[in-house]
């Protein structure tokens, strides 16, 4: 099986392959995509282990990165840099990503940077690379203080998804794609789609065949994401304004990410207790009602989530927050649930945040 999406940003087209096809036809369509350029592919150490002998790329236009959060620093974008220096690249030439949400979104940074900006294919391989990083044009690397820190929004040339690879996830992976998985099903209603997906409830009646990764509920289940994803990123590409609603549960996200120094949790883990926390926030401040709040509890709790049982110390929290990016004049935002479905952007004072963890 396999689905085309269409992204139509103001400065780019692009399509979305979504597919259960062979690996051979996929070496074939990145073959095809990058006929006439040189290439480099930034590829995942653990993918090239696992995948390399079915993956058509000779060695020598390779850059293997090893994993974790902690090498999508800037060490690791000048060897990227060097190497298409080395290799030759020149501005008609194109990086391939392939990897999880770290692999694509430093080769993303490099490939906008590099000369001023080449080409750049993103192959995710986890499940939260294939439903968020992969897609949206923004890419990053991080400093020990701030993640996501450095950045640029460059759309990529094309993004081929191909779900094999997550038959090698390991299940901790698996349930971490599935925290922004979750997070479209709270923000349907602002994505502006023009038909409405019920990601809701597809999520809550096909909980089973989704943990039993059922194919074809594996690819309608990233084409219902990719689609919110598309409609926000089509209208607002730049997050001045929609697009901030995809931060749903990541102003806590970040801030456990960046006091755990990347090391405790992963990124979809911070996003589910970032969105935990923040529903029960807004019930009990009534933007949302006891109904709501619980079915959505449920859901998460469906999934086998449940919220972060330790605590950090809300000052802590709060200074790195407002050293985010999303921080303005001094102002921590968050994305609170606002209604079913619905969420919105409320800004507080870091004294505010505190009050907030305390309460
Ligand atoms: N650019 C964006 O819009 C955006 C959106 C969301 C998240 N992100 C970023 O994405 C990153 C998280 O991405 P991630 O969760 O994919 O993490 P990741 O890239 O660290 O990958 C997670 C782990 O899975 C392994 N892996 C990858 N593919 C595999 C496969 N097929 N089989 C077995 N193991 C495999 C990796 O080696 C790694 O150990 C964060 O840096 C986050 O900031 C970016």
């Amino acid at each position: 099986m396999k689905q085309i999406l269409n992204v139509k940003t103001p400065g780019k087209e692009y399509t979305i392959e979504i597919s259960d096809e062979s690996f051979s036809k996929l070496n074939k369509e990145i073959d095809e995509m990058t006929r006439g350029q040189k290439r480099l592919i930034v590829i995942s150490k653990k993918v090239y282990d696992l995948y390399y002998n079915r993956l058509d790329f000779s060695e020598d236009e390779l850059f293997i990165l090893k994993d974790g959060e902690q090498e999508k620093n800037y060490k690791n974008y000048l060897k990227i840099i060097n190497r298409a220096a080395e290799l030759g690249l020149t501005r008609k030439d194109v990086m391939v990503a392939v990897g999880g949400g770290v692999v694509g979104d430093i080769t993303g940074f490099a490939a906008s940077t590099y000369m001023r900006g080449i080409d750049y294919i993103q192959v995710p391989t986890t499940l939260l690379a294939a439903v968020d990083s992969s897609v949206g044009g923004k890419t990053a690397i991080d400093l020990e203080e701030a993640k996501n820190i450095i950045g640029t929004f460059c759309q990529p040339k094309a993004v081929f998804i191909n779900i094999n690879f997550l038959n090698t996830l390991n299940q901790r992976q698996f349930m971490s794609g599935l925290g922004e998985v979750l997070k479209y099903a709270f923000i349907e209603e602002n994505c502006e789609y023009k038909t409405p997906l019920y990601l809701f409830e597809f999520l809550t009646l096909g909980c089973e065949k989704v943990l039993q990764k059922e194919p074809l509920t594996i690819i309608r289940m990233i084409e219902y994401c990719l689609n919110l994803k598309i409609s926000v990123v089509n209208q607002d590409e730049k997050e001045a304004g929609l697009r901030k609603v995809l931060n749903f549960g990541h102003t806590l996200a970040h801030a456990l990410e960046t006091i755990t120094k990347y090391k405790k949790f992963t990124h979809g883990e911070a996003v589910i207790f970032g969105m935990f926390f923040i529903l029960k926030w807004a019930y009990e401040h009534e933007y949302i009602t006891y109904s709501y709040y619980r079915l959505s509890t449920e859901l998460l709790e469906k999934y086998g989530f449940k919220p972060l049982n330790k605590n950090f110390k809300p000052e802590k929290l709060t200074e790195i927050m407002k050293k985010d990016k999303k921080a303005e004049d001094g102002m921590i935002t968050f994305i609170v649930p606002s209604g079913k479905k619905k969420v919105k952007e409320i800004k507080l004072t870091p004294a505010e945040v505190i009050y907030m963890f305390n309460s």
